[in-house]
């Protein structure tokens, strides 16, 4: 069996960014490497045994789903069977692509086991070669990679938050939370329109949803920030706590980070930046901090503590 086994994301150690920006300030004895499984305390950073670096596995596309508005569910066949935690990613390229575009493009795994699974958003020349390939096709997967979703604090209540194709790592989140037996799960999830809700029906069986369209063809009229506002009015009515676990546009993400902050909510955001190589070693894939310096998506991401984030600062200029 390939990857983690079952189970929570340990700690958040911040250790890597500081080796990074140490590294860029031109200290060369800081580490370009993979940085040690341990956060600054000497806890392990991953409890659950999740290995530092993901494996290159070849695997042949076996089915190619096309879902509304441009998205596709891309299915690989695996020799061996893989567990991923919620918010891992794979990084992916065709093998027959040869220059364009060189690198692989980070997905958000959706399903693991034998067939691994992606939801993919046609955004440029890698994701249309995704959504057009055929099938048998090779791909070239790194997998799996990236900090996971953290535990469910002790009561608290899961609330998911998507916007798009952000959906995809909390579907995985929402579905693993149901197999535990985690009770009231809400999953919060907004678009442009009604077309644009990929994988509404498994959000819906796995927890109890609420949807927001701008243009009001399904669910609440609105942008899904008016979801999470009045839901947590509600929660601090009722005395009921929460813990907020979101990923979409940057900017829906920045709402949701200032909604948690105001009301004392717990947050997770899963981080979307542009990457080159997925396991720490090419810094193409910072993310500004509050506090100064930056965060590297890959390796201290994508699943990251929102309070952490200065999301005045756009991913992408
Ligand atoms: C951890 C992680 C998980 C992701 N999960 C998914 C997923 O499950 N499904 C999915 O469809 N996409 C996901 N993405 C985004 C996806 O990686 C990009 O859309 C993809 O790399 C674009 O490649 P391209 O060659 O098609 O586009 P390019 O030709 O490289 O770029 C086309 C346009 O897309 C923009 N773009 C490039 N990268 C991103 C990005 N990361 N986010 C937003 N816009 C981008 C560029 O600025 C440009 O305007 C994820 C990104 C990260 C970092
Ligand atoms: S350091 Fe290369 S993608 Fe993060």
């Amino acid at each position: 069996m390939l990857g983690a086994g079952p189970g929570d994301r340990g700690s958040y150690g911040d250790g890597a960014s500081e080796r990074f920006d140490a590294r860029r300030r031109g200290d060369r004895s800081a580490t370009l490497r993979r940085p040690p499984a341990l956060d600054r305390a000497g806890r392990p950073r991953y409890a659950h045994g999740v290995p530092d670096l993901g494996r290159f596995i070849s695997a042949p596309l076996v089915k190619r789903t096309a879902l509304d508005a441009g998205y596709h569910v891309l299915q690989f066949g695996l020799d061996e069977a893989l567990v991923a935690l919620p918010g891992q990613f794979v990084m992916m390229r065709g093998e027959g692509w040869g220059t364009a575009p060189l690198l692989p493009r980070p997905m958000s795994i959706l399903d693991s086991g034998r067939e691994l699974s992606v939801l993919v958003k046609v955004a440029g020349v890698g994701t249309a070669r995704m959504a057009s390939c055929p099938l048998g096709e090779r791909f070239e997967l790194l997998l799996p990679l990236g900090r996971p979703f953290g535990a469910l604090p002790a009561e608290h209540t899961a609330v998911l938050v998507a916007g798009g194709v952000g959906v995809a790592p909390l579907v995985c989140l929402a579905e693993r939370l149901a197999q535990r037996g985690t009770a009231g799960v809400v999953s919060l999830y907004g678009g442009r329109t009604a077309r644009d809700l990929p994988l509404v029906e498994r959000l819906a069986a796995s927890s109890t949803l609420e949807i927001a369209t701008e243009d009001g063809s399904r669910g609440t009229q609105g942008r899904v920030t008016v979801l999470v506002e009045r839901l947590l009015e509600r929660a601090r009515a009722e005395g009921t706590n929460v813990m907020l676990f979101t990923c979409g546009p940057h900017r829906m993400m920045a709402a949701v980070a200032e909604l948690a902050a105001r009301f004392g909510a717990p947050c997770e955001a899963s981080l979307e930046a542009p990457m080159g190589c997925g396991y720490g070693v090419c810094l193409g894939c910072p993310v500004a901090k509050k506090a100064g310096g930056y965060l590297y998506t890959c390796v201290d991401g994508p699943c990251v503590d929102a309070s952490v984030v200065d999301w005045t600062r756009e991913v992408f200029a």
